[in-house]
């Protein structure tokens, strides 16, 4: 079954310990954090503070997707943080092994995330190293963008070479994602699925959670 990464990046900013409440209601499988620094992606949310406050609140898998400059710089503070999962662009680190290196030291999920513009070859040094790779449908920045189909190719490339190497990998799409389009995910042997808006904009996000766990 797919599992469901609700991102609070399309949550009231203003009640996010709420926010993570409801999605053990909504029976949600993971929280994504979407973390922007205003440098690799034009857009600034929170940080490690705001994964901190939220640890709190949640029993539920913290995944840190940061769009950052020079992650190797924050990641072991995310790991502090409680995030369970920290995954970064190896196009904006200067030391991606390093990065993955010390997410692993600290007993967390690492992982590496192709964003939209980016070929799947950057993060194929890092297969046999990585718990998970996000692949981007949107460029990454925004939320509420629509699914850019085309991009599901590297999810499915990236499956049939992980099934071929024995890589232990999972793989997570982010960007876009809606019950209409989980179909395509799922026949793409992707393994989570991130959804914003499709959660926290519907009218009845547990049933929207529902018909993405497939
Ligand atoms: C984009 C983020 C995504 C995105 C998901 O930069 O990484 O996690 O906000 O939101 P939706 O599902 O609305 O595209
Ligand atoms: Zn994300």
């Amino acid at each position: 079954m797919i599992k469901v990464a609700p991102s609070i990046l399309s949550a009231d900013f203003c009640k996010m310990a709420e926010a993570v409440k409801n999605l053990e209601l909504w029976q949600a499988d993971i929280v994504h954090c979407d973390i922007m620094d205003g440098v690799y992606v034009p857009n600034i949310t929170f940080g490690m503070p705001m994964v901190r406050a939220l640890r709190k609140y949640t029993t539920l898998p913290l995944d840190a997707h940061l769009m950052i400059t020079l992650p190797e710089k924050y990641v072991g503070e995310f790991c502090d943080s409680g995030a369970d999962i920290v995954t970064f662009h190896p196009e904006a680190s200067k030391d991606t092994r390093g990065a993955l290196d010390t997410i692993k030291g600290k007993g967390k999920k690492c992982g590496v995330a192709v964003n939209a513009d980016m070929p799947l070859e950057i993060a194929l040094p890092y297969f046999a190293d990585i718990d998970l790779l996000v692949i981007m449908t949107v460029q990454a920045g925004f939320g509420g963008q629509s699914f850019k189909e085309d991009c599901l190719k590297k999810a499915k490339e990236a499956d049939v070479l992980r099934k071929k190497h024995g890589y232990g990998f999972q793989i997570e799409v982010d960007g876009g994602v809606c019950p209409q389009n989980i179909g395509l995910l799922k026949a793409a042997g992707v393994d989570i699925a991130v959804a914003g808006s499709a959660v926290f904009k519907a009218q009845d996000p547990a049933e929207a959670v529902k018909r993405m766990q497939i």
